[in-house]
């Protein structure tokens, strides 16, 4: 589903060349919004950075007047300009920000994918661009779901990668829930191949996320 550029290192994601699937994956993947409440309680007030922000799904919904969210995103074709954020076109490993701009920063299944090569200068970069005591979010899948048994390889990330670099996790319980049979099963085939949608019979699948978070500690 995801493939890694090295020439402009930008992790491909099916977003923009199939945008019909990305619209039945944005709108049945945590329809309840557990994932965008657990952020919401944990991020602070400020200026708030969402890495990888694709279409600016999340950051809409945490974007407030107390809150200016800030949506980094490399791929122009992602970028949804009519979206009323502040957009910036660029990669987490080269983030284009001066030092301690930020309150915080978070990614949703976004380049933070432990196994990708860079993944490390990108959570530098996040250390550099965010307050000293301010906040890193990282959300992924969790794994040990519905969802994830459909998968014929892991789709969840490694807890012990994260808390080998002091992250702490929450484990956040939501679905995909979507209109018809034939809608999920539509997703799940182009996810994990025909095999997994034929046997599939549910309109809603249980789905579990996970939320790495650290503080940022500068000497
Ligand atoms: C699975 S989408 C998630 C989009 C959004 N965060 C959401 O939850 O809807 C992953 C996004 O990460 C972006 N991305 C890929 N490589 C990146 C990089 N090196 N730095 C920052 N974002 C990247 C992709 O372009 C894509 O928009």
């Amino acid at each position: 589903m995801n493939s890694i550029n090295s020439d402009d290192r930008i992790l491909r994601f099916y977003g923009a060349s199939h945008p019909e699937m990305f619209e039945i994956e944005r709108r049945c993947m945590d329809r309840g919004g557990v994932v965008i409440r657990h952020l919401d309680s944990e991020l602070p007030e400020g200026l708030v950075l969402d890495v990888g922000a694709g279409n600016g799904f999340t950051a809409i919904r945490l974007h407030s007047s107390a809150r200016t969210i800030v949506a980094l995103e490399p791929d122009a074709d992602m970028i949804d300009r009519h979206a009323s954020l502040r957009w910036v076109q660029g990669i987490a490993q080269k983030a284009p920000f001066r030092e301690s701009t930020f309150d915080a920063a978070y990614a949703t299944w976004a380049f933070f994918f432990d196994g990708v090569p860079d993944i490390d200068e990108g959570l530098a970069e996040l250390q550099r661009i965010v307050k000293n005591s301010g906040k890193l979010i990282i959300v992924d899948n969790a794994g040990g779901d519905e969802f994830s048994s459909l998968a014929t390889r892991s789709t969840a990330s490694d807890p012990d990668w994260w808390r080998d670099r002091g992250f702490d996790q929450t484990t956040i319980h939501t679905s995909f829930r979507f209109d018809s049979l034939e809608e999920a099963n539509r997703l799940l085939a182009f996810y994990f191949g025909d095999e997994a949608a034929a046997g599939n019979r549910k309109t809603e699948i249980e789905y579990r996320v996970v939320a790495y978070s650290t503080t940022v500690l500068k000497r």
